[in-house]
């Protein structure tokens, strides 16, 4: 497995595998992998025949006062655990390579990026399509891989790929969960054991409102009410957004007649968590 820190090499690197015949495989991370992570990367080796995994904390992602500085960096366990999926390459720049001085150009998906949690976190998904399109220019990827855990950062990049005619396929793998619902990611280890219990009601809200839609309720009013009352039992945790929307455009939806997505975002103290579930009336 190589290591590589600089775009140029990364740039030959996409470019050889792609002229020797192979289909590359991107995983985009920011670090602090988990299996969450790693079940990315088992698609992209199932459905490639080289896979990079690009880490890199983000920073034009994170506004003013989240939290950039202190989002856990462990490039060598992350480098151990890549090793064992037998990754071809990690691809971990530097912000300075990335972001030299005067970068003033950005991509936006305009609109949809101020959904969901682009409402909550303003510039945040500005900050996911710029970081991803230079991904993709840099290492040129046949296929990158995404989690519906991020379900509406799955719906601007694919919309990004799209309006961009960016010749690059998306791969969405399903949520990875701990045995009792928390779905894995790398701030669950910001949480103390008691957050850690609270943190359960992201899964809970969830599960309510899928209760009674598959009971029946198509009113996404009626399935919202009751996600929400289910934060009434979790003092620990503050409610940031629990919606209902088209999967695909992140807009809205009053009754439920085709596929639609159920997500929610907490705070448990200072942690904000997200999680979300489809439903579909026709299956
Ligand atoms: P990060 O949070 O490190 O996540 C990298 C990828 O792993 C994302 O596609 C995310 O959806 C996926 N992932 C995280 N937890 C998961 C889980 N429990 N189950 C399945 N997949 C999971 O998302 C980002 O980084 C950044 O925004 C990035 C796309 C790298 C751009 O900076």
């Amino acid at each position: 497995m190589k290591l590589i820190k600089t775009i140029n090499e990364m740039h030959a690197f996409g470019t050889a595998t792609r002229q020797s015949g192979k289909r590359l495989g991107l995983v985009p991370t920011m670090g602090a992998l988990h299996d969450g992570h790693l079940s990315l990367v088992r698609a992209a080796r199932e459905k490639s025949d080289a896979v990079a995994v690009s880490i890199f904390v983000n920073p034009t992602q994170f506004g003013p006062n989240e939290d950039f500085a202190k989002y856990p960096r462990n490039l060598e366990s992350d480098s151990k655990m890549l090793e064992r999926e037998y990754v071809d390459v990690i691809f971990a720049p530097s912000v300075n390579d990335m972001y030299p001085a005067g970068a003033i150009t950005w991509v936006t998906v305009e609109g949809m990026s101020d959904r969901l949690c682009g409402n909550s976190r303003p510039g945040h998904f500005r900050g996911v399509t710029t970081v991803v399109s230079k991904l993709f220019h840099i290492i040129e990827p046949d296929t990158a891989f995404f989690g519906q855990k991020d379900a509406a950062q799955v719906a601007i990049i694919r919309r990004m790929v799209r309006d961009l005619n960016m010749p690059i396929k998306i791969g969405v793998c399903p949520i990875i969960r701990e045995s009792d619902g928390l779905a894995l990611s790398s701030r669950n280890t910001y949480l103390n054991p008691e957050d850690r219990k609270s943190a359960l009601i992201l899964h809970q809200s969830l599960l309510r409102a899928h209760t009674l839609f598959e009971g029946g309720e198509r009113e996404a009013a009626k399935l919202i009410a009751a996600g929400k009352q289910e934060f009434g039992s979790e003092p620990k945790a503050r409610l940031d957004y629990f919606e209902i929307v088209d999967p695909d455009s992140l807009e809205p939806v009053t009754t439920i007649s085709n596929r639609a997505l159920i997500a929610v975002a907490a705070f448990i103290g200072n942690t904000r968590l997200i999680d979300n579930i489809i439903v579909d009336p026709n299956r």
